[in-house]
């Protein structure tokens, strides 16, 4: 039986022209970008390339003494806690309550230290709830906030009206940090024309390495480090960087910028394709967040009646990689936190499968998929 990957929101196949890339840089030989020699010099300028066609890909200069900055990571994870933790100055936190555990339980943390952290509610159609957000902020005028939500979220693939977000942030003076790890190198960002602090990002989830991602952070904000013993990166993520890997998630993701628009009408037409061959087939299916506007390849579908650990293992036996919630709690798979959040029915919450295709599906991969499904549901619903 030939296995078939639809786990992409976890993490995809690395671009063989990464794995290239990251062969070519790796074979360069030593590289420190702080050593002052010529080879420490090179690796430099390769780190400050890289750096700017990052910020070309995500419409930011990053150049700019003063201006908008990026600090390299080891994941989607670290850039988030680093920022939350990090950002200096701010007395009270807004955290939407559909977060990846990235955030939230740096907001649990930061609550259980005695900072004042409000919990942001979601609509059932799985955005954060715009009139809960605009009462918290003039709750906390006059207060230094922070405001943490996700542009796309990993569970669902909906997508937050982070325009909107951004505006009432600016106009309540708040800072907003946006976790756009699910988004970045799947839908078209230009952070030049948004009002927003930082992002965070990671490169395994863009046909990139692991063990690299990173935090935008917009000009004029600081970040206290979360960690010490070094001088780069100004100090913020003290560390000698992963040359080979912060090129590689250059690469990474100026390719999938490059072809960005027919990637995700690839992804659209083949997550279209299963949702509908299923539904013909059960039609008491329910796909979370149908028409709400969701990454083009995720998909959050309720079997009803089966039970999702039962359904995973099943599907598993059967060769298909899929998961349920995050691939961080996928382990142990807690009910999802996210449909949990959208007030859900327990029966909806209880057998709820994620599927993501990449640039690497192909039609008859899902037409095939669809097959085992649907023997799997049949077998397991009661
Ligand atoms: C929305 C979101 N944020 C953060 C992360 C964490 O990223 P990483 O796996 O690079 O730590 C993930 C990973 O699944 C994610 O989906």
């Amino acid at each position: 039986m030939i296995p078939i990957y639809l786990d992409n929101a976890a993490t995809t196949q690395v671009d063989p022209s990464v794995i290239e890339c990251l062969q070519s840089a790796l074979s360069e030989g030593p590289a420190n970008p702080s050593s002052l020699h010529h080879r420490g010099r090179s690796a430099r300028y390769s780190v400050e390339r890289t750096t700017e066609q990052i910020g070309h890909c995500l419409g930011s200069v990053l150049d700019q003494p003063g201006g908008d900055r990026l600090i390299f990571t080891g994941s989607g994870t670290e850039a988030n806690n680093l920022v939350v933790q990090g950002l200096s100055q701010i007395q009270h936190y807004i955290i939407s309550r559909i977060e990846h555990p990235s955030v939230l339980e740096v907001g649990k943390w930061l609550e259980r230290n005695g900072k004042s952290v409000s919990w942001l509610e979601a609509t059932k159609a799985g955005t954060i709830c715009l009139e809960h957000l605009e009462f918290l902020l003039s709750a906390s005028r006059n207060t230094s906030t922070l405001v943490s939500t996700m542009w796309a979220n990993n569970e669902t693939g909906i997508l937050q009206p982070i325009e909107k977000i951004s505006l009432m942030c600016e106009e309540a003076h708040a800072k907003v940090h946006v976790d756009a790890t699910q988004c970045v190198g799947k839908i078209r960002l230009n952070l030049s024309n948004l009002n927003l602090t930082s992002i965070a990002f990671s490169a395994h989830k863009f046909h990139g390495p692991s063990g690299i991602g990173a935090a935008w952070i917009s000009g004029g904000h600081s970040i206290n480090p979360i960690m010490f013993g070094g001088e780069q990166q100004l100090e913020t993520r003290p560390g000698t960087e992963p040359v080979a890997l912060i090129a590689g998630m250059g690469h990474a993701l100026t390719i999938a910028c490059g072809s960005l628009e027919q990637t995700a009408q690839h992804c659209q037409t083949l997550r279209n394709q299963l949702e509908h061959s299923l539904l013909e087939r059960f039609p008491d299916l329910v796909i979370q967040g149908a028409t709400a506007e969701r990454l083009p390849g995720t998909s959050c579908i309720s079997f009803v009646g089966a039970d999702r650990q039962s359904m995973l293992m099943a599907l598993d036996l059967e060769g298909i990689a899929c998961s349920s919630g995050s691939a961080c709690s996928s382990g142990s798979s807690p009910p999802s936190h996210v449909l949990s959040a959208m007030s859900r029915p327990k029966l909806e919450i209880d057998s709820a499968i994620r599927f993501a295709v990449s640039k690497f599906s192909t039609s008859s991969e899902i037409e095939d998929s669809t097959e085992r499904i649907s023997r799997v549901y049949r077998r397991l619903r009661r």
